[in-house]
């Protein structure tokens, strides 16, 4: 999605992308109010030229007739695992399919995706399934924040689906906040963006470091941070998306790294720094969203320290400095390739943030940095958003607060449209 954009609704003609090929989009509804948004959705990608098969929950029953839906796409509406014909209602759904869209999701869906629950049709599709997921979240404000929902969303986004809202606004109780369902017309144009699958990246290898360093005191103890490794495997599965081959490098993360990608495991600054190098070589876009510590022990003990010696004093040096050393000495990478840094800063000002972009790109000797935000709970460390500014060779641009999914595109555009200047310069 390009910076910044802001899609018009669409109109009712067909899409041309659909022409020839028929795109399979399986929408599944779930009970909250906001399944009567969902209606227009079935109807304009029908409209538009996809086969739309909607699979309900029985509480989504309680907001919309499945006839509504059977009307608007043209075809039966499916809510039982097991039809009379002996078929396997979710194995053929979700083998079937080139997108799901889950709209609206509802807090309790969400978390019953989070822990793989298979009891229902939708539930067992939705764990079968391979295609890219689109979730649209609905529900009160409360339930959207609370840290149940907030951790659920932040492991569904590592396993690769891609959230759009909540919107705020208006909400059934009266009142008014974060948790209503973003626009019809939204959900069309994101699901129309997921089945693109562009290739720009196609035949490229990207290499993505995520999460933080261990940087050991004694065999227990070390130095870290909060880095959970979200905002790297986010850039990872956009860079898998567009076609890339990618490697990741990942230090500690609780969460599970994306599928589709090489893996390397590390701990400490200096293992990064050994596995960073190996890969930098044939790199073509190198993409440093990990969170290296800039100290270390000078020495770690072999044995745990014991309380009873007393608080040990610790002497802290420098590690390398990965980026800077690939930014400066370009014989380290690929000749031609784009290095990518991150920079986590106390400032939401977004001026203030460029400025300290732009400083870090050339100290760096990035091509891009990206300047977030690490001083409120819903920015960088751990967050499931992000607040942003991408510095490039001409100027910077606001991403503004998004999702990490939405960053990860961001950058993949400017890196994009950088390797596309430099193939026709
Ligand atoms: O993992 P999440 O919970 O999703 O959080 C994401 C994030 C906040 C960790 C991520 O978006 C981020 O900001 N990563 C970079 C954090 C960081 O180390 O910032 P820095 O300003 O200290 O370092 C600047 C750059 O130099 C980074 O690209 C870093 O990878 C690199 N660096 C730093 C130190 C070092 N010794 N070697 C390095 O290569």
């Amino acid at each position: 999605m390009p910076l910044a954009a802001k899609r018009t609704a669409l109109g009712s003609r067909r899409h041309p992308r659909f022409m020839s090929a028929r795109v399979r989009v399986l929408l599944c509804v779930t009970g909250g109010i906001a399944a009567y948004k969902v209606v227009e959705v079935a109807r304009s990608l029908s409209e538009l030229g996809c086969d739309v098969t909607v699979v309900m929950t029985r509480s989504a029953e309680l907001f919309v007739g499945r006839q509504t839906f059977a009307s608007v796409t043209g075809r039966e509406v499916v809510t039982e695992i097991f039809a009379d014909s002996g078929e396997v209602a979710h194995v053929e759904l979700a083998r079937t399919t080139d997108l799901v869209v889950l709209a609206p999701a509802t807090a309790h869906t969400l978390s019953r995706l989070a822990i793989g629950a298979a009891d229902d049709l939708l539930s067992a599709t939705l764990l079968m399934v391979r295609s890219p997921l689109l979730i649209v979240p609905a529900m009160h404000t409360e339930m959207w924040e609370h840290p149940a929902t907030q951790a659920n969303c932040a492991l569904l986004s590592a396993r690769g689906a891609r959230f759009l809202g909540p919107a705020s606004g208006p909400l059934l109780s009266g009142d008014s906040g974060a948790g209503r369902m973003v626009e019809p017309s939204e959900v069309v144009n994101a699901a129309l963006d997921l089945l693109k699958a562009p290739s720009e990246l196609a035949g490229l290898r990207v290499l993505v470091t995520a999460g933080g360093t261990q940087e050991p005191i004694d065999p227990v103890r070390f130095i870290g941070n909060r880095s959970s490794g979200l905002m790297g495997f986010a850039l990872a599965s956009e860079a898998a998306r567009r076609g890339a081959k990618v490697t990741l490098v990942v230090g500690d993360t609780s969460l599970r790294p994306p599928s589709g990608v090489d893996l390397m495991q590390v701990r400490t600054a200096e293992d990064m720094r050994t596995a960073v190098l190996e890969a930098a070589s044939d790199a073509d876009v190198i993409v440093k969203a990990a969170a290296v510590a800039d100290f270390r022990p000078s020495r770690a003990a072999t044995k745990k320290l014991k309380k009873a010696a007393g608080a040990p004093s610790v002497e802290l040096v420098p590690t390398p400095d990965i980026l800077k050393e690939l930014g400066h000495n370009p014989r380290l990478r690929k000749a031609g390739s784009l290095l990518v840094g991150f920079a986590a800063e106390t400032e939401s000002d977004p001026q203030e943030l460029a400025r300290l972009a732009a400083d870090k790109r050339t100290s760096k000797g990035a091509d891009l940095l990206v300047a977030n935000d690490v001083s409120s709970s819903d920015s960088g460390f751990g967050a499931r958003t992000n607040r942003a500014v991408i510095a490039g060779p001409e100027g910077s641009v606001d991403a503004g607060l998004v999702t990490k999914t939405n960053l990860a595109e961001a950058v993949m555009d400017e890196v994009v449209r950088l390797l596309k200047g430099r193939a026709d310069a």
